[in-house]
């Protein structure tokens, strides 16, 4: 199994910050926003990863993490040429990866486990890289789902659909930027069309997966948040730097 990071995108949300850097390597407590997937990656046994971001930066994440060496893992990097969406810098990293199974991270997703649940996810990503068949996604409870993309759960916890930044969420779960693919991930990402804020995006690829009855789920009890936008930013530097001083 591959590694992939999602590391493009304009970071509009986030201007200033982002007018002269991509958001990826902006710090989150002590460390770059980027060190976080890169190093949760590693922690689920991961050691060959494919970075993507726009060419503007590309520069940039070569300076801060080279061949990856320095981290324990072997780093690829692959440019997406416009930001087009999260599904379309997966689709770019095709060539590279081939038939193999991967696990997706969104770039600016901060993930701060226990140890028994870290090992209960290795396990589970184990056995997925040991039979790839179909998606897995991870979720989390949420106090405003409406900003993420939302899975309805129906009675037994059954996956019913996710929508994406939805007016009346079916849930109080959001879809985290954490994934698991088998190699069909690219041909449904070339189905794709784009949404109604221009982008390929990932929640019609879990779709795709659900329709077909190949898509799982797992639950987050840990903390998680992503940092696209100034509040999630500022609870990112929270969760980490109470993670650090809890010795994780
Ligand atoms: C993206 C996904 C969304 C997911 C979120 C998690 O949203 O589209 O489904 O819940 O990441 O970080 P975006 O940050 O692009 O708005």
């Amino acid at each position: 199994m591959k590694g992939i990071i999602l590391a493009g995108g304009t970071g509009s949300r986030l201007r200033p910050l982002t007018n002269v850097t991509n958001k990826h390597l902006l710090p989150i407590y002590d460390k770059p926003m980027i060190f976080y997937p890169l190093e949760f990656l590693k922690s689920m046994g991961i050691k060959e990863i494919i970075l993507t971001t726009g060419k503007e930066f590309a520069g940039d994440f070569a300076d801060l993490l080279g061949d990856g060496s320095a981290f324990g893992v072997s780093l690829t990097y692959k440019v997406q040429e416009s930001p087009l969406g999260i599904a379309h810098a997966l689709g770019v990293t095709e060539s590279i990866i081939g038939e193999d199974s991967i696990m997706v991270i969104l770039g600016d997703n901060v993930f701060m486990l226990e140890k028994e649940e870290e090992a209960r996810i290795r396990e589970r990503v184990a056995a997925f890289a040991s039979n790839p068949d179909g998606a897995v996604i991870f979720l989390k409870e949420v106090d405003d789902p409406r900003r993420f993309g939302v899975p309805t759960i129906g009675n037994g916890g059954k996956l019913l659909g996710i929508t994406e930044k939805p007016t009346h969420p079916g849930s109080n779960y959001a879809v985290t930027g954490l994934y698991l693919y088998d190699s069909k991930v690219f041909r449904k990402i070339k189905a794709l069309r784009p949404s109604a804020r221009g982008e390929l995006e990932l929640t019609d690829v879990n779709n795709a997966y659900l329709t077909e009855g190949k898509l799982d789920y797992s639950v987050i009890l840990g903390e998680w948040t992503d940092a696209g936008t100034f509040e999630s930013l500022h609870k990112a530097n929270l969760i980490a730097k109470e993670a650090r001083h809890n010795g994780k």
